[in-house]
């Protein structure tokens, strides 16, 4: 049927009309919200380039959890900011580390929050790294044995959930092994399977205090060219036992996260990175675009696109919108 028999804009008439037929909703059950956490006591240090989006001590963070279950947030991911870091990071598998402490803490009066912790090495290098370096790269087998130790710590302290981003090869494999063995084979591995290196992560590095002190992450995260590629990551990493796949960025990759939706049935997370979040953010302090249009609009397109899953720096400002 053509126009004028059928007229597409019927169903628009309204906002009525318009919610009935929507083919994707925005829930906050879907959103996981980051979160930076550092040591001391009583401190809370907004991000510069990340407006509302704070590092903070486990105290204050667990004020701030208070308020993102009352929102109806139900999952987080932890970035721990060590107070030392050294050659082998090893900061990110002390058991009193911070994030081993700050899951301890938050898991205590908490129970009902998803907590995910991040696996990588990068916050706890002192070369900015997210593994070992050997002859000036980042050595993939050595970094493993890190990487399932670090997951365990994580495991112990109480995570629900640990999700590795450091793109080594193999990584999903040895962590799902070490958990098992250790008796923790109820927790989940989300892994970011399908991770760019990509220039959106720069105030994340501000945050984190994690940028690579030479060179950069080519030589382990994805190529920004390659669609294929992340269909390859991410079926290693079903096949080594990952329960949640992740495509980082989310905006600038739909095509990647359509294709992996298309692809398999396992859920599919999307992370709307620290660069998304602050061009959105600046424009909108700016006056250039209407700052809350645009954050749900990139919401829904993330939605739309795929993700089961959404991790984003807006989780709360987006909430406040759809509980509205
Ligand atoms: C750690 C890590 C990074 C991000 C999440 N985990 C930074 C990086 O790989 O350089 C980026 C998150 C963001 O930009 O919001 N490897």
């Amino acid at each position: 049927m053509y126009f004028p028999a059928y007229r597409p804009r019927r169903l628009r008439k309204n906002s009525i009309v318009r919610e009935l037929v929507a083919e994707t909703k925005l829930s906050v059950d879907d959103f996981i919200y980051p979160m930076f956490v550092m040591p001391g006591k009583n401190k809370r240090v907004q991000v510069n380039s990340m407006p509302g989006i704070y590092k903070q001590t486990i105290d204050n963070l667990i004020k701030e959890i208070r308020e993102v279950k009352k929102l109806g947030i139900k999952a987080i991911l932890l970035f721990g900011i060590p107070s030392h870091k050294d050659e082998l990071g090893s900061e990110g598998y002390d058991k009193d580390g911070i994030i081993q402490r700050a899951v301890r803490e938050i898991k205590k009066k908490n129970k009902d929050v998803i907590v995910i912790t991040d696996v990588c090495m990068c916050e706890y290098t002192s070369h900015g790294h997210c593994g070992i370096i050997k002859d000036g790269d980042v050595d993939n087998d050595e970094t493993l044995a890190h990487l399932a130790h670090m997951s365990l710590t994580h495991a112990e302290a109480g995570a629900d959930i640990v999700a590795p981003s450091d793109m080594m090869d193999g990584r999903v494999g040895v962590i799902r092994e070490e958990l098992d063995e250790n008796g923790f084979e109820n927790v989940a591995i989300m892994s970011y399977s399908a991770k760019y290196a990509s220039a959106f992560y720069g105030p994340f590095r501000e945050a984190a205090e994690s940028p690579p002190q030479f060179g950069d992450r080519r030589t382990y995260q994805m190529d920004p060219p390659n669609v294929r590629e992340a269909i390859r990551e991410i079926e290693l990493d079903i096949q080594e036992g990952a329960d949640i796949v992740m495509v980082k960025p989310a905006l600038p990759y739909l095509d990647v996260l359509r294709a992996a939706r298309e692809e398999f049935d396992h859920p599919v997370a999307a992370y709307q990175v620290s660069g998304e979040y602050s061009m959105v953010k600046a424009a909108g302090k700016l006056g250039w675009i209407d700052e809350e249009l645009v954050m749900m609009e990139t919401l829904v397109s993330i939605k739309r696109a795929g993700a089961d899953l959404i991790l984003t720096y807006f989780a709360k400002d987006a909430a406040k919108i759809l509980n509205r």
